[in-house]
Formats: C-alpha cells, sequence, structure tokens
C-alpha cells in the first residue's frame, strides 16, 4: 500500500508538471499574440465551423429517414376538459364498432356485460346482449359440461380460444387486448384514432412485406392488421352517419371508458373537492390568522434598569 501511495503521488506530481508546462506554452501561443490577418483568418474559419456543424445538424434532423413514424395530433375529445364527462351515446356507439368489428380479431376479457349496464345500455338491453352469446357452463348434476345462453355476469367472449390460434389466424401477428389499450400505448386515445384512420400507401423507395399494412403511426410502419374501418363499415343503430372518422372516435371513446371506467366518477370527486376547498380554505385561513393574533401583534419592549 505505501509503495503504492508514493507511486501514485509520483504520477500525480508528474501530471501537474506536464500540465505547468502545457499551460506556458499556450501562453506563448496565445491568440491575442498573432498577427492581425491571422486573426481575422481564425476568426472567419472560427465561424464557418460552427454555422457549418449548426446546418448539418439542422439538415440531419429534418431528413432523418429512420423516423418516418408520425406522432398522433392532439384531438379534441369531447372528454377532454378538466370537468367533462365521457360522451355515453359515443360509448354505445363504440360497443357497437367494437361487437361488429373489432371482435373479430381482439378480445376484451376484462370487460363483462354487467359493466355496460348504466353506462351505455339499460339492464335489459345488457341481458338481451349478453344472452346472444353461448357460454360453457358445468358440470351439470352428470358431471358434463353444458353450454347455456350468457348472463350479465360473464365476460366478453373472446375470439380465439389461446394466443397461438390468434397469432395463426392473423399472419403471425398477435391482435392485443383492447381492455387497457389506450393507457397501455403512448398518445392514448389520440394515438388508437390516429392509427385507425392513418392507413395510406407507403411513399416511395418503402415496400411493406406481403400481409402486412403500411401506417405512418404504428412504430415500423408496417402492421399486421388490415384496414379495419372504412365509411359505412356498418350501420348505427341510433342512425348516426357512420363515416371512418366517426367510426374510429366511438370505438376510441368506448376504450377510453374500458379502460378507465371511474373516469366521470374521478372528476365529479375533482369537482366535490375543488367546491369544499373553496369554501372550507379561506374559512381555515381567517381562524388562522384569528388565532395567531396575539401572537403576532404583541410587542416585546425593552425596559432598562434604571
Ligand atoms: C382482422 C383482424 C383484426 C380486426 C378486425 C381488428 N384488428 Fe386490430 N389488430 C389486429 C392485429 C393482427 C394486430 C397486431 C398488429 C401487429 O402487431 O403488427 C392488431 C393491433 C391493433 C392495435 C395495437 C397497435 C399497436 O400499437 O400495437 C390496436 C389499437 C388495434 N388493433 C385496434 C383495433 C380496433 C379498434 C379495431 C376495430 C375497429 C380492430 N383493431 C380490428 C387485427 C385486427
Amino acid at each position: 500500500m505505501a509503495v503504492l501511495r508514493v507511486l501514485s503521488s509520483n504520477a500525480g506530481r508528474s501530471l501537474l508538471n506536464t500540465e505547468g508546462a502545457v499551460r506556458i506554452s499556450k501562453a506563448n501561443m496565445s491568440f491575442a499574440n498573432l498577427s492581425r490577418g491571422r486573426r481575422a483568418a481564425l476568426s472567419v474559419l472560427g465561424v464557418f465551423t460552427a454555422g457549418g456543424a449548426g446546418l448539418a445538424i439542422v439538415l440531419h434532423q429534418a431528413v432523418k429517414a429512420s423516423d418516418l413514424e408520425l406522432h398522433p395530433p392532439s384531438y379534441p375529445w369531447s372528454h377532454n376538459g378538466i370537468l367533462s364527462s365521457l360522451d355515453h351515446a359515443s360509448i354505445r356507439r363504440g360497443y357497437q364498432v367494437y361487437k361488429q368489428v373489432c371482435s373479430a380479431c381482439h378480445s376484451m376479457e376484462y370487460l363483462a356485460f354487467r359493466n355496460l349496464v348504466g353506462v351505455s345500455h339499460t339492464e335489459a338491453e345488457v341481458k338481451a346482449l349478453a344472452e346472444e352469446i353461448e357460454v360453457v357452463d358445468g358440470p351439470d348434476e352428470t358431471g358434463e359440461m353444458f353450454t347455456r345462453p350468457g348472463k350479465l355476469s360473464d365476460y366478453f367472449p373472446k375470439p380465439y380460444p389461446n394466443p397461438e390460434a390468434a397469432r395463426v389466424a392473423n399472419n403471425g401477428a398477435l391482435p392485443p387486448d383492447l381492455s387497457y389499450i389506450v393507457n397501455a400505448r403512448h398518445g392514448g386515445e389520440d394515438y388508437v384514432f390516429s392509427l385507425l384512420t392513418g392507413y395510406c400507401d407507403p411513399p416511395a423507395g418503402v415496400s411493406v412485406r406481403e400481409g402486412l399494412y403500411y401506417n405512418p403511426y404504428f412504430p415500423g410502419q408496417a402492421i399486421g392488421m388490415a384496414p379495419p374501418i372504412y365509411n359505412e363499415v356498418l350501420e348505427y343503430e341510433d342512425g348516426t352517419p357512420a363515416t371512418m372518422s366517426q367510426v374510429a372516435k366511438d370505438v376510441c371513446t368506448f376504450l377510453r371508458w374500458a379502460a378507465e371506467p371511474e373516469h366521470d366518477q374521478r372528476k365529479r370527486m375533482g369537482l366535490k373537492l375543488l367546491m369544499g376547498s373553496a369554501v372550507l380554505i379561506p374559512l381555515v385561513y381567517y381562524m388562522k390568522r384569528h388565532r395567531w393574533s396575539v401572537l403576532k401583534s404583541r410587542k416585546i419592549a425593552y425596559r432598562p434598569p434604571r
């Protein structure tokens, strides 16, 4: 250890020495000592180098070929405001879109029929919806499994029995569960809306593999989901014109509700909290002033001894 310490302190000293030497030689070669012409030439060179580097960085950012990905804009959702609730007519239409279009490939395994009651449908309507599906239940008294019509407590049916079957049916791509998709993706419903409506032809020089589709919003731009919606992909039961953007907006509202069923409740609680604090905070402030007024307004005087 002792030997080492000596060595290192020696090394430190020699470093110091070389530094000192460098400093001395720099002082001799300083900018101020140069001739006028040289100084001007060096300054011009410096300005050009800095400008050139700046220009190169800007150009590189602008034409970065690896970044063909589009970021979704923020859309003015009707539930965006701090006190705005979800549009429940839109949730109802969105459920219709999910049921008639997306549920062919995507599961929503965390949603049960009972969750729709009082949100988008009445209890009788949801019971009728649930009865449309067949559920395997059992065993009965003979030990056999049997099928029965669905009921309120049943979860949404899955399109595929397992992920492997889902991949085989979709060219190897796995359609993700949609229950929490707007929370699971950057950009939330803005992203899903842009993804659904953003399919287009690939730009010149870009080709996508057979079975994939070009979508500038999808990371990597080649998505395994064929464009699922288009104008008039379905007919809304409430008569709303089913344009592509309307369908996308409704299904996104439905997905936002699915991922955050407490959304309206949360904002209502926030409003109550704000109203409560508006009364309480001034009151507490007044009480605080009152309580402390004796201490705050007292004067301590020094009376010198006679
Ligand atoms: C024909 C089957 C099919 C239908 C119908 C379908 N999808 Fe998909 N979807 C897929 C597949 C397959 C993927 C996975 C794509 C991949 O990973 O390349 C996917 C992926 C997604 C993703 C995830 C994208 C990501 O960022 O990972 C979302 C969101 C989505 N679909 C929404 C929907 C919605 C909403 C509908 C209904 C309007 C729908 N899909 C209808 C097959 C389908």
